[in-house]
């Protein structure tokens, strides 16, 4: 069984940064397999690092979208994606000191990051940009 499952709960109804969120989910879970089948430091370090890689990209895309839209919340939401990534980089660097599997610290942090920020924070653009098109729409 995966780790994390995507589910129609976490569809923010923006196609693009829907489908971004069902990789972070796959690397999440890449990662996750990978150490519970014990896999080497450096491996474990190849898929890591392919989700920070992600993770930057997926926000970038993410806020350029959100200011595609006017979204009024954009400025905050920017502030949360930089709280996260300090925290990945946190949990990146305790991982690297220990030079072992992938401390459980992280996959705590994962699962808060999916549930608190994709099903709280994403989810509200998504409102946002629904409102907008039907009110575009007429
Ligand atoms: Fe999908 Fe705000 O991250």
């Amino acid at each position: 069984m995966s780790f994390l499952s995507w589910t129609p709960i976490l569809q923010v109804g923006v196609n693009a940064m829907d489908e971004e969120h069902k990789v972070l989910i796959g690397l999440m879970n890449d990662l996750h397999s990978a150490n519970e089948k014990q896999a080497a430091h450096a491996d474990l370090r190849r898929i890591l690092t392919a989700l920070v890689d992600y993770t930057k990209k997926h926000f970038a895309d993410e806020e350029k979208y959100l200011e595609s839209i006017s979204y009024p919340e954009l400025a905050v939401h920017k502030v949360v994606h930089q709280q996260l990534l300090s925290k990945l980089a946190e949990n990146q660097k305790a991982f690297e000191a220990q030079q072992g599997p992938v401390p459980a610290a992280m996959f705590d942090f994962l699962n808060l990051w999916l549930n608190a920020h994709i099903k709280g924070i994403d989810m509200k653009y998504g409102a946002f940009s629904k409102a907008t098109k039907k009110v575009a729409n007429g």
